[in-house]
């Protein structure tokens, strides 16, 4: 049976390791102070917004929620951003998407200042994650390269299959397993035969947002198993990309939903932040 990937108590060890630092910034006289901005009234991204400030406010940062109605222009956002890029206490600005259909996302995550842009979203880090010089990660990848390395699973040499390539999750998680040595095949829908290619996998990352998708005769014994899907079932309950009851027992580790990735995105959001305030304050 699988070892369970404990993604809140990973995420807790962090989030210790960063309210230490933090305290000691403050000390030192800087606040690490993150901005989030979000137009309209989406509950899903309400939910995440809160849940942001509270993780801010857990590890003693400085957390201003800014919310701006759902008719805002683009202009008039983009006018706030900048507003923030030239504040000396806020240190990192996330726009939370999706953005209203009228506004153009591309040019709201451009006009961030890439060093406060703790998504890590912009071209330009997206480059510097590429060439392997990035000052922050993308927050859903690197918690997944977190739970890797606190678990123990060495990503060297490993046949490493991502399925899904959003430009959130699966291309940049698929460039930090080849940055750790993994090699690395994504999967998308027009990939023929998938079972074919994700039984060949020692690490199956999931990230397609389709529930219970990958079952236990698409993967071998003994594949590590991080799922990021987050779907909602008719009844309420929560529930990953993998079915979990038939690919648990063939798994040597595994991520439960909720309760494994999810958690992990916000701390590293906390630690871009953080890395983010310690450049500036430099
Ligand atoms: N919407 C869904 N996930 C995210 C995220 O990680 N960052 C932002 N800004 N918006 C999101």
């Amino acid at each position: 049976m699988a070892n369970i990937i404990d993604g809140k108590k990973i995420s807790a060890d962090i989030r210790g390791e960063i309210a230490a630092e933090v305290a000691e910034m403050k000390n030192n006289g800087t606040t690490p102070g993150l901005a989030v901005i979000i137009v309209g009234e989406n509950p899903a991204s309400k939910v995440y917004v809160r849940n942001k400030g509270k993780g801010c406010a857990e590890v003693g940062m400085y957390s201003e929620i800014i919310e701006m109605a759902e008719e805002t222009s683009e202009k008039t956002l983009i006018a706030k951003i900048n507003e923030l890029n030239e504040r000396s206490d806020i240190h990192g600005i996330l726009v939370q998407l999706p953005l209203p259909k009228h506004i153009n996302e591309r040019a709201v995550i451009e006009a961030i200042d890439p060093k406060k842009d703790v998504d890590a979203f912009a071209p330009v880090n997206i480059g510097e994650m590429m060439l392997g010089t990035a000052d922050f990660l993308p927050c859903t990848p690197a918690g997944i390269m977190e739970l890797l390395k606190r678990s123990g699973v060495s990503v060297e040499g490993k046949d490493c299959v991502v399925i899904g390539r959003s430009n959130i999750v699966g291309k940049p998680i698929a460039q930090l397993l080849l940055a750790a040595n993994g090699t690395v095949t994504i999967c998308h829908s027009r990939t023929r035969d998938l079972a074919e290619v994700t039984r060949r996998a020692d690490i199956l990352v999931v990230a397609i947002g389709k529930a219970d998708f990958v079952t236990g005769d698409m993967v071998k014994d003994g594949v590590v198993v991080i799922d990021v899907g987050m779907n909602r079932k008719a009844d309420g309950k929560l529930t990953g990309d993998v079915d979990y009851a038939s690919v648990a027992p063939k798994a040597s580790y595994i991520t439960p939903v909720p309760g494994g990735v999810g958690p992990m995105t916000i701390t590293m959001l906390l630690r871009n932040t953080l890395t983010a305030a310690k450049k500036q304050s430099k």
